[in-house]
This record gives C-alpha cells, sequence and structure tokens, in this order.
C-alpha cells in the first residue's frame, strides 16, 4: 500500500516535470469553432472545444449561427471565450419543456435553464455579433395569452451558476423565451454590454403583452455583480434583485417596456430570508414603446414582497418568508412614461385578511429621478404595518405628470422620510 503510494507520487512528479513544470493540461491552447452548416447540429464540436480549451485556454467561434439541440454547461477556468456567433437553441418547444431536458440549478422557483456558464476567472466575449438566439417567438406563440407559471419548464436563456470572477461582454440575446439571464450563487462578476430583445411581432398579439417572464435578469444567493451597459426589451421585470443579492452595481441600463427595476419578489419562502444590501443604480433609462408592440412600462423602480401569511408553496404560491432590504441608491433615473415612477409594495399575490408582511425595507436613497409618468403618482410607498421604512431619502425628484393633474407622493407605515414635500399629502404644483 505505502510502496504504491511512493510509486504514485514519484511518477506523478515525474509526469509534472516531464510536461513542463506543473502547467495544467490544456494551458495556452487556443481552440477553433465554426459552424457545420445548414440541418448540421454544432452542439458535440461546440461541447469538445469547450471541454479541451476551457480550463486556462482560449476557445474562438467564428461567426455564424451554431445549432444547439440540447442543454450545455461551459466549465471555464483561467479561460477566454470569444463567441463572434450566436448559439441557436432550437425552436423545439415539447423538447425543452421536458424536465430531463434542461438543467434545475436556480433554487428560486425552481426555473430551468438550457445554458449554464460556471467556473472561474474566465471572460465570454461575444463581439456584439454574437450569443444567443432564443426563438421566443415560438414561445410566445406557443402560450398566446394564455396564463404561465413559474418553474413550469420554459428555459433561462443565459444562467451563471456558481462562478466567481467571470466576465460576460457584448453579448446579444435575440428573442428570450423567458428570462434573458440569471445569476445564481455567484460572485465578482462583471456583465459588460447585454442586449435582449423579447419583442412580439406576431399581428395576432399586438397590443397584449405576450412576453411576460422575458426579465432582462434575476440575481439571486451572488455578491458583487455589475452590470454595465445594458439595453433590454421585455414585458416583465428589467432587473430583478432577489434573496441575498448583495453589493450589486448596475450603470447605464436602458429597460425597453416591462414592469422597470424590481427589488423581489421577496419573502415567498416562508423558511428562508432574504438579505438584499449594497445596491446601486446609476443611470437607468426606462422607454415606453408603443402599445400594439408592449402595453406595459409600470415603473422606474419598485420593490415587492409576498405578505406575511404563506399560502400555498413556489414556485407559484407562497408568502411570508422574513427579509432586509436596505442601504439602496437609485441615482440618474430617467422616465418615459411611466405609470408609477417608485412604487413599493408587500403585498404581492396577498388574499384580503393575511397577515401583514415582516420583511423590512430601509434606508433607500432615489437622486435625480426625471421624466414623465402617465398618472400623478410619483411616489407610492405602502410598507408594511409589520415592518415600516426607515430612511426613506428623495432628493431631485422632478417627474412630469400630464397636463392638468397634480402630483401626489404617497406614504404608508414609513417610519422617516426626507426630501418629499410630505408624503401622504399632496405637493404644490
Ligand atoms: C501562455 O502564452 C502567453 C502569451 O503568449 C505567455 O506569456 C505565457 O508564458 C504562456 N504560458 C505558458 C504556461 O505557456
Ligand atoms: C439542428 O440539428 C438537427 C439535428 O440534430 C437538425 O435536425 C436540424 O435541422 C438542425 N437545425 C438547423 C437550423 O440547422
Ligand atoms: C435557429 O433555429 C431555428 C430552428 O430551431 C430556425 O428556424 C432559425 O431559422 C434559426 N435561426 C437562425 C438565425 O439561423
Ligand atoms: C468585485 O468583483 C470585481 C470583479 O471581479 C473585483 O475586481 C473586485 O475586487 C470585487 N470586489 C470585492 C470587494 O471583492
Ligand atoms: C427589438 O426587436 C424588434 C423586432 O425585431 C425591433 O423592431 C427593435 O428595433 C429591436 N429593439 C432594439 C432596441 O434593438
Ligand atoms: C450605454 O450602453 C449602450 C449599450 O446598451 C452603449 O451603446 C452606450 O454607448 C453606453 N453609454 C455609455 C455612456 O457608456
Ligand atoms: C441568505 O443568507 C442568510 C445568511 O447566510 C441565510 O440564513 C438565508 O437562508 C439566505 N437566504 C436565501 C434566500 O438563500
Ligand atoms: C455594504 O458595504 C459596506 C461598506 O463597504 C460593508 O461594510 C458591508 O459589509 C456591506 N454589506 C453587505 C451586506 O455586503
Ligand atoms: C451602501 O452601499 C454602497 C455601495 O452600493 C457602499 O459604498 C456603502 O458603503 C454602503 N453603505 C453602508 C452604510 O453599508
Ligand atoms: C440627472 O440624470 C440625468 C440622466 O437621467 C443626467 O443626464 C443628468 O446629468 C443628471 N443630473 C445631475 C445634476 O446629475
Ligand atoms: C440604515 O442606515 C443607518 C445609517 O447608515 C444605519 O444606522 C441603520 O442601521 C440602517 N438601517 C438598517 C435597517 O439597515
Ligand atoms: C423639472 O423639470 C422640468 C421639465 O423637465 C423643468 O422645466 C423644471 O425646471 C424642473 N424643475 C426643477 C425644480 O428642477
Amino acid at each position: 500500500m505505502l510502496y504504491a503510494s511512493c510509486l504514485l507520487l514519484v511518477a506523478s512528479l515525474w509526469l509534472g516535470r516531464a510536461s513542463g513544470d506543473h502547467v495544467p493540461r490544456g494551458t495556452n491552447n487556443t481552440c477553433t469553432v465554426a459552424p457545420l452548416g445548414e440541418g448540421q447540429d454544432d452542439t458535440d464540436q461546440i461541447e469538445a472545444a469547450i471541454e479541451e480549451c476551457g480550463h486556462y485556454g482560449t476557445t474562438v467561434f467564428s461567426e455564424g449561427v451554431y445549432n444547439v439541440t440540447r442543454k450545455m454547461t461551459w466549465d471555464l477556468v483561467a479561460s477566454r471565450v470569444d463567441l463572434h456567433g450566436y448559439l441557436n437553441f432550437t425552436a423545439d418547444l415539447p423538447y425543452w419543456m421536458d424536465p430531463a431536458n434542461t438543467y434545475r440549478v436556480i433554487f428560486i422557483q425552481s426555473q430551468a435553464s438550457w445554458f449554464v456558464l460556471t467556473g472561474s476567472d474566465f471572460v465570454v466575449d461575444a463581439y456584439n455579433t454574437g450569443g444567443i438566439i432564443g426563438n421566443g417567438q415560438y414561445w410566445w406563440n406557443w402560450y398566446g395569452t394564455g396564463s404561465r407559471l413559474d418553474g413550469d419548464g420554459r428555459p433561462v436563456a443565459l444562467t451563471v451558476y456558481q462562478a466567481t470572477r467571470g466576465t460576460i461582454a457584448n453579448f446579444r440575446i435575440e428573442g428570450q423565451p423567458f428570462w434573458c439571464n440569471a445569476i445564481a450563487e455567484s460572485q465578482d462578476v462583471i456583465y459588460d454590454g447585454m442586449y435582449c430583445n423579447a419583442t412580439n411581432t406576431n399581428p395576432e398579439y399586438y397590443g397584449d403583452n405576450v412576453v411576460p417572464n422575458t426579465d432582462g435578469i434575476d440575481t439571486f444567493r451572488s455578491d458583487n455583480i455589475t452590470l454595465l451597459n445594458w439595453d433590454i426589451t421585455l414585458g416583465d421585470d428589467c432587473l430583478a434583485i432577489k434573496g441575498n443579492s448583495t453589493n450589486i452595481y448596475a450603470r447605464n441600463i436602458t429597460c425597453r417596456g416591462g414592469n422597470g427595476i424590481a427589488f423581489g419578489s421577496l419573502g415567498q419562502y416562508a423558511d428562508l430570508f432574504d438579505h438584499v444590501g449594497n445596491v446601486t443604480l446609476e443611470d437607468t433609462h426606462m422607454v415606453r414603446l408603443s402599445s400594439e408592440i408592449q402595453p406595459n412600462m409600470g415603473s422606474g423602480v419598485y420593490f415587492k414582497s409576498w405578505s406575511g401569511t404563506r399560502i400555498g408553496f413556489p414556485p407559484d404560491d407562497g408568502g411570508g418568508g422574513l427579509g432586509l432590504v436596505t442601504n439602496v441608491t437609485v441615482r440618474d433615473m430617467l422616465l418615459n412614461n411611466v405609470s408609477i415612477p417608485i412604487h413599493l409594495y408587500q403585498t404581492n399575490g396577498a388574499l384580503p385578511g393575511d397577515a401583514p408582511s415582516k420583511l423590512q425595507f430601509a434606508n433607500l436613497t432615489f437622486i435625480n429621478v426625471t421624466g414623465s409618468t402617465t398618472g400623478n403618482t410619483i411616489v407610492d410607498l405602502q410598507c408594511s404595518s409589520a415592518a415600516p421604512c426607515p430612511g426613506m431619502v428623495f432628493q431631485d425628484i422632478n417627474v412630469t405628470v400630464p397636463s392638468g393633474q397634480t402630483p401626489t407622493y404617497e406614504c404608508s407605515n414609513v417610519v422617516s422620510e426626507q426630501g418629499l414635500s410630505g408624503c401622504n399629502a399632496t405637493a404644490q404644483s
């Protein structure tokens, strides 16, 4: 036994020396991939390239469209991927909706993923000529105006899971069927340049929001995440900051349609504490689209928790969870005809008679919010009576209401507030 392990040790030392000073296999390898062409399946060659060069190497995808026919994980370590082309995830909906054909690495709401990036110290650059084709229109047509359920298996387009020190740059996602991005259980990740576009072009659904759940990104159990230069067209939450998202910095984010930037929903899991802290959003821009294309442009930023009563269970129901959201700064937000610029409510999914939420929102700061709204309510904070909100700070809030209307600012269960001309009061016009 001892003799055998000595031999192994000697052998591995020798092999290490022979292969050049303990350099991990694959170091400085470069793999190149080109699309095989119409009717061919690129999945095998993509997986083989990442397998060979995904650790300590570089993988270069030339421009073009790659046919991806099954779920795929890229495990990248000290590695670079130049993705000049698009990964086209087939429009075979019944295939993807079979739970065996997607991953379920995102704990919250058991969401499905068809493509997962994991690992450490990597860069994936898509040069604004590549990314993901999600074939969203097939998905939106499939459901039409029918209801959809969280966790029903519609895949997240790009999932970053258990990643550390990764960069995703200049990435385009065309037609996300569901959430465009999710990041879970990760830290020190930078997204610089992200484009997502969920635009229905089927005239049958003009005027309806047939692209619900096409969120720009959901963050969960992640720390120190930077989002720069995003352009998202969608019908839901542009950014959704979910439980245990800390030290999140976003700058230059354009949201076209949808609900605005969300904190939540929080408190869906009765047995989990949702902690959200140190979030800064700078230079965000909400743009209302034509109502034919996308009827909703909800808020600039909004905060939502479930009530204090659990009704059913996730992924679709739940509530009763505790939590704390603190130290959020929203600075330089420009609004184009949103419905309610700044909104907070703690009754997501609630029924009359539910207990008030005990999840607290504290220390929220809003500086330089300008532009226009379609209603007259500029700020509507409906904090829970069981967890009133301290430290609400407003500075340079100047949003134009439709002519002839008087701007109003509503605060319920707010412990302390500065900068508004009195909550619950109607401001002087
Ligand atoms: C890898 O390539 C870089 C640049 O060509 C070089 O500086 C480095 O020494 C190489 N590393 C190894 C382990 O060969
Ligand atoms: C993708 O590959 C499959 C074979 O697995 C093939 O049937 C299909 O036609 C290909 N799709 C495209 C768009 O090339
Ligand atoms: C992507 O694949 C779908 C079939 O799954 C095909 O209809 C579509 O044309 C492809 N997109 C591009 C840009 O090649
Ligand atoms: C946050 O992540 C970035 C990018 O990886 C890194 O440069 C920075 O040091 C991290 N910050 C902290 C406090 O760890
Ligand atoms: C999103 O896609 C639609 C339909 O293809 C297109 O008209 C629109 O210009 C795109 N939006 C952006 C911001 O590129
Ligand atoms: C903001 O992001 C967009 C891409 O979404 C980019 O085109 C633009 O140059 C960025 N603006 C600044 C000031 O960096
Ligand atoms: C958030 O972190 C706290 C402390 O580590 C933990 O107790 C809680 O369960 C976590 N919540 C979620 C949603 O993971
Ligand atoms: C928020 O930032 C402060 C200052 O950098 C730091 O001390 C604190 O730990 C951070 N909070 C969280 C939840 O990371
Ligand atoms: C609040 O968060 C910001 C970063 O978003 C950080 O710089 C600051 O130190 C935090 N403040 C506290 C009191 O934690
Ligand atoms: C307020 O924010 C807008 C962008 O929304 C920016 O153009 C303007 O310079 C900011 N004003 C100040 C005083 O920083
Ligand atoms: C809000 O901020 C103040 C001042 O930084 C701090 O003392 C307090 O603990 C914070 N409140 C919460 C609930 O984090
Ligand atoms: C508010 O915005 C309007 C129109 O954008 C502008 O005319 C007005 O001077 C601004 N008011 C303040 C107090 O900045």
